[in-house]
C-alpha cells in the first residue's frame, strides 16, 4: 500500500492502482513503471508510491532496477494533470495552483522524494530504459545512479515546452553527467536524444538490443555485487561527495573512509 497525494490530502491505495510493480529478489529489486496502456504515465501516486517504496525497502537489497512495462519505459507525466478535471483523486494543476506556496512547495518535495533515494550511498541504482522517456520518465532514469539502454530508446526533457521546468530532481545530474551548455540544449530544444548518442554523452552507461536488455541489466547487477556491501556504500559515498570537494578535501574523505574500512578489517587480527 501507498499513500498517494492529492492536493494536500492523502488515502491509500494499492501498487496495482497506482500502475507499479514492486518485486524483491534476494539483495536486487525491481520496481516495474507497469501501465502498458497510458506508456507508464506517472501521477502524484507514483512517485508517493516510490516514496514509500523507498521508506520501506528491505534491508537486504543492495541494487533496486526501475523498468517500464510495454513499448515505452515512461511518457512522463499524466497528461490528465494538464486539463481542468485532472486525474481521478490526485487533483491537477489547476488545483495545485491555487495552493499557498508552503503547501505547494511541499507537494512537489513529496513528489521529489520519489526520486531522490535512489541515490541512497547503501544501494545501487539502474534505470533499464527502453523506449520513450519523456520528461518524468527521462528524470526518473536520471534519479539513477546508471542508465542502461536498448538501442530503442529516446530521452526527451519535454517539460520546458509545455511552459514548465523540470522539477522531479533531474537537473543536477543532467548537468553533472553532459555539463552546462548540453544541458541547456537538450532541455530547451526539448529534442529527443535517442540512445547512441546518450551513451556518447555520459547519460548511459550500456546500449544492447531491446530483446538483450533484461539480460544486460542481469549482468551488471551480479558484477556490482561482486562488491562488499561496505566497501561499495563506502566509496560510493566518496564517489558522489567528490565533485563538490577540492582535492585536499576528497583526500582527506578518503581517509576517513579508509580508516573505518581497516579499522573494521583488521582490528585485532
Ligand atoms: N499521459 C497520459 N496518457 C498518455 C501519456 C501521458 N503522458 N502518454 C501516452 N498516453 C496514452 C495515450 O493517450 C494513448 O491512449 P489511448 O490509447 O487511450 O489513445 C496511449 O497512451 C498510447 O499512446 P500513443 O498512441 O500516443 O502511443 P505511441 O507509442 O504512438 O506514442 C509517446 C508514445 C511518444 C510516448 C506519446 O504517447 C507521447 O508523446 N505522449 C505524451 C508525452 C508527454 O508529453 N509527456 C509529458 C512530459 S512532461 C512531464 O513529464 C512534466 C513533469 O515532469 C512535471
Amino acid at each position: 500500500m501507498a499513500e498517494a497525494a492529492n492536493g494536500g490530502s492523502a488515502e491509500k491505495i494499492s501498487l496495482a492502482e497506482i500502475g507499479l510493480r514492486f518485486e524483491v529478489d534476494g539483495e536486487i529489486a525491481t520496481i516495474t513503471l507497469d501501465r502498458p496502456d497510458r506508456r507508464n504515465a506517472q501521477t502524484f501516486a507514483t512517485w508517493s508510491a516510490l516514496a514509500h517504496i523507498g521508506d520501506n525497502l528491505p534491508q537486504q537489497v543492495r541494487i533496486v532496477v526501475v523498468r517500464g512495462e510495454g513499448p515505452s519505459f515512461s511518457a512522463g507525466i499524466d497528461l490528465r494533470m494538464f486539463t481542468p478535471e485532472g486525474v481521478l483523486g490526485q487533483g491537477s494543476f489547476a488545483a495545485a495552483a491555487a495552493l499557498d506556496d508552503p503547501a505547494f512547495e511541499e507537494l512537489i518535495a513529496q513528489a521529489q522524494r520519489g526520486f531522490l533515494w535512489l541515490r541512497r550511498p547503501g544501494i545501487i541504482s539502474v534505470a533499464a530504459v527502453h523506449g520513450h522517456a519523456i520528461g518524468a520518465g527521462f528524470q526518473l532514469a536520471l534519479a539513477c545512479d546508471l542508465r542502461v539502454l536498448a538501442d530503442d530508446a529516446q530521452l526527451c526533457m519535454k517539460e520546458p515546452a509545455l511552459g514548465l521546468v523540470p522539477d522531479l530532481t533531474g537537473t543536477k545530474p543532467l548537468v553533472d553527467l553532459v555539463g552546462l551548455p548540453r544541458a541547456i540544449e537538450i532541455c530547451l530544444t526539448a529534442r529527443q536524444v535517442g540512445a547512441q548518442e546518450a551513451a556518447r554523452i555520459g547519460l548511459a552507461e550500456l546500449v544492447v538490443a531491446p530483446e538483450e536488455l533484461a539480460g544486460a541489466v542481469r549482468d551488471l547487477t551480479a558484477a556490482l555485487l561482486a562488491t562488499g556491501r561496505d566497501a561499495a556504500t563506502a566509496t560510493k559515498r566518496l564517489l558522489q561527495g567528490a565533485a563538490g570537494r577540492t582535492l585536499e578535501e576528497q583526500s582527506a574523505a578518503e581517509r576517513r573512509e579508509q580508516i573505518v574500512r581497516i579499522r573494521t578489517l583488521f582490528a585485532g587480527s
